[in-house]
């Protein structure tokens, strides 16, 4: 049974609530306000959390602010599944590991019981973790299904519009059936081997929260907001859920572009 329709590939202008930020401080606010009402209401409908997180460093903010009072206290953390929307492919003690920075910030603060953290083995070679990161996915899946239904899915975006690590140009943007894929990228000096869940996955989810911040942000998010429909080029625009539960939280800066009509 598919669960999700591809995103259609015509030129439909992508259907999104957008809210604008003054800077990135009060994007993280409000990133951890909207974190923990996902969260109550996933718990109270279905005694759990699951959510996957972006990685790079717009989201740390929010990591660090989840990890304080009333967000360490009130949300309930043992009832939390986390995933990653993507990792990359170095141990989990190394700084270019999107798990070593929730790990540091949030995760060492909260009680989310480590059977219910799924971070990429990204010390494995890069298809054995593919398979391990597709058989954890798989522990909460429904029967029949090769992932669960996420409550949240946080993302980012690249300067160049790639989301996850869904890049310009791959092949991994048009994916529709296997959930978790190994890519290679050239981006910012990072980490260039990669693991990454997939557009099935995403647009699966309940609800998807885009987090972008910063100058260098504004034209991707022009182009994939209010450009003509090209997920070759901005693949972020892949990123289309079912639920159609899409918000961009964005600062001034990156809005810069947008046209306010
Ligand atoms: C990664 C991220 C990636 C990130 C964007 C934005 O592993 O690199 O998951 O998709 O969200 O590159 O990164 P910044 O927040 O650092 O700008």
């Amino acid at each position: 049974m598919k669960r999700f329709a591809p995103p259609p590939m015509n030129n439909q202008e992508i259907k999104a609530d957008l809210r604008v930020f003054d800077d990135s401080s009060m994007l993280a606010v409000a990133a951890a306000e909207a974190f923990a009402t996902s969260a109550a209401q996933a718990v109270a409908s279905r005694g759990r959390f699951l959510v996957t997180l972006s990685g790079g460093s717009t989201p740390q903010a929010l990591f660090s602010l989840l990890a304080t009072p009333p967000y360490r206290t009130e949300i309930e953390w043992t009832a939390v599944h986390l995933f990653w929307g993507d990792e990359r492919l170095v141990p989990a003690d190394d700084s270019g590991s999107n798990y070593y920075h929730a790990q540091r910030l949030l995760l060492s603060q909260v009680a989310i019981p480590a059977s219910q953290i799924h971070p990429v083995r990204g010390e494995l070679p890069a298809q054995e973790a593919v398979v391990d990161y597709g058989q954890q996915l798989q522990t909460l899946a429904s029967a029949g299904q090769a992932w669960p239904r996420f409550d949240l899915a946080l993302m980012g975006m690249g300067a160049d519009g790639h989301t996850a690590s869904l890049f310009p140009g791959s092949a991994a943007v048009f994916e529709e059936t296997k959930p978790v894929l190994a890519v290679t990228a050239d981006y910012g000096g990072r980490p260039a081997q990669r693991v990454t869940l997939t557009p099935p996955v995403f647009n699966d989810a309940r609800q998807v929260l885009f987090l972008v911040a910063g100058e260098d942000k504004a034209t991707a998010l022009a182009a994939v907001l209010q450009g003509a429909r090209d997920v070759q080029t901005w693949p972020a625009q892949c990123i289309q859920p079912v639920s159609h539960n899409l918000t961009w939280f964005t600062d001034r800066q990156a809005a810069r572009l947008l046209d306010p009509a």
